[in-house]
């Protein structure tokens, strides 16, 4: 899986820098190329010339040198890359990456990708058990940043335990698996996130409590299981995922018309909670307080984007389109129901009534609608809901390709 394959590589100022030249090796050693990138501390542990060698590559180290983003910007350095590694990624790093800083070329690009991030941490014992660390370490998780170690034993500093930088060979490994295909490799699944926003006039709109923590967290499981994914969101409150294409959409116009230049794909998983309603008389202007008179707002209905897109033909229609129904009473009957007048082939159905503390909540407890029945799924955490779903839509399109 490595031959072809481009990773930025992010060298931290640590002294298992040079563990990472051999890294360099065995990645080119399997045909895959390497773009280094040299961090002010990184080197002071091994010299530029020794990783531009080995990489057979230019070796990129600062921010504003003027030759290099006049024939790459650093938005296209991210970029242009499979898969960003960080090695060793130090604590300050971890830090940085966790508290969203870009002040030189390595933060910048981490800030700047849209693919995944591998990190290889390696620090003391206890800079690594320090609560600052873990807490980054769960933040960086969060955010779908994929760690390989460190290992336990003896350290450079003589003290013993976790922080160890993971072993050339591990990584490599850890690289080759974030890279592997996965069962949906090849697949391009459209996910709609978040609430829309419906202008009143240029200054207000209409809004829903829609936070885009399911549609974020099936987006991240998509990916994970290697599917391409389109994630047409809303203005949510939780922030997209690292790896998928994001396009931001305000009303509910808009994400149909966003959604409908995303196609064709293989599946669609319709997360939005779209407003049913926009205000038809929309002011262009800031409406202005009158002293008697209060505004009269005018609704027309918003497009339905799941029944608009289960009503098209294939190819445009995917061949497999899933939709969400928030009941909270009547669940299952009710979720039937909106399943055959959307023309959706699965419904994600849950019950948010109040007593179920799922609104706004972490879990979920969704029963599975399909042409063939219904499935009662255990109360989950939400991404784990997520997970399962990713699951069953590969298992779906891997039986029916
Ligand atoms: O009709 P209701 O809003 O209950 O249906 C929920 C499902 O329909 C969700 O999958 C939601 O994303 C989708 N929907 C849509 N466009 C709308 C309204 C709902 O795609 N205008």
């Amino acid at each position: 899986m490595l031959a072809t394959r481009r990773i930025l590589l992010i060298i931290g100022g640590g002294i298992a820098a040079y563990k990472v030249l051999e890294v360099i090796r065995l990645l080119r050693g399997q045909g895959a190329s390497v773009v280094p990138v040299l961090t002010r501390a990184g080197a002071q542990f091994v010299t530029p010339l020794s990783v531009a060698a080995l990489a057979g590559s230019t070796l990129h180290q600062d921010l504003f040198d003027l030759t290099a983003e006049a024939e790459m910007g650093h938005i296209q350095l991210s970029r242009a890359a499979d898969l960003v590694v960080v090695a060793p990624c130090t604590a300050d790093l971890m830090a940085k990456m966790a508290g969203g800083h870009a002040d030189d070329l390595a933060t910048t690009l981490l800030m700047a990708t849209d693919k995944r991030v591998l990190i290889a941490p390696a620090m003391n014992v206890r800079m690594w058990d320090h609560p600052a660390t873990q807490r980054n370490l769960v933040m960086l998780a969060g955010d779908g940043v994929l760690v390989v170690g460190p290992d336990s034993g003896d350290m450079a500093c003589g003290e013993h335990g976790p922080g160890r930088m993971a072993e050339p060979r591990a990584i490599v490994a850890a690289i080759d698996a974030a890279l592997s295909a996965g069962p949906l490799a090849g697949r391009h699944v459209l996910v709609t996130s978040g609430p829309t926003h419906e202008p009143i006039d240029p200054v207000r709109y209409i809004a829903n409590r829609s936070s885009g923590a399911q549609g974020t967290a099936i987006a991240a499981a998509l990916r994970d299981l290697g599917a391409r994914v389109s994630f047409v969101t809303g203005p949510a409150s939780v922030s997209p995922p690292h790896g998928v294409q994001v396009i931001a959409v305000e009303t509910a116009r808009e994400m149909l018309d966003a959604v409908q230049d995303a196609l064709p794909a293989d599946a669609a998983v319709f997360c939005a909670a779209v407003a049913d309603w926009r205000v038809a008389n929309a002011a262009g202007r800031k409406m202005k307080k009158q002293d008697n008179a209060l505004p009269v707002l005018e609704f027309a209905e918003n497009p339905d984007i799941l029944a608009t897109v289960s009503a098209l033909h294939q190819p445009q229609r995917p061949p497999l389109v899933v939709g969400f129904a928030a009941e909270t009473h009547d669940v299952i009957a009710h979720a039937q129901a909106k399943r055959a007048r959307k023309g959706c082939d699965w419904i994600v159905a849950n019950d948010v009534s109040p007593d179920t503390g799922i609104m706004g909540g972490n879990e979920n407890a969704v029963h599975l609608i399909t042409a063939q029945g219904v499935e009662n799924w255990p109360r989950l955490p939400k991404d784990q809901v997520a997970r399962q779903l990713a699951e069953r839509i590969a298992a779906h399109l891997g039986a029916v390709s």
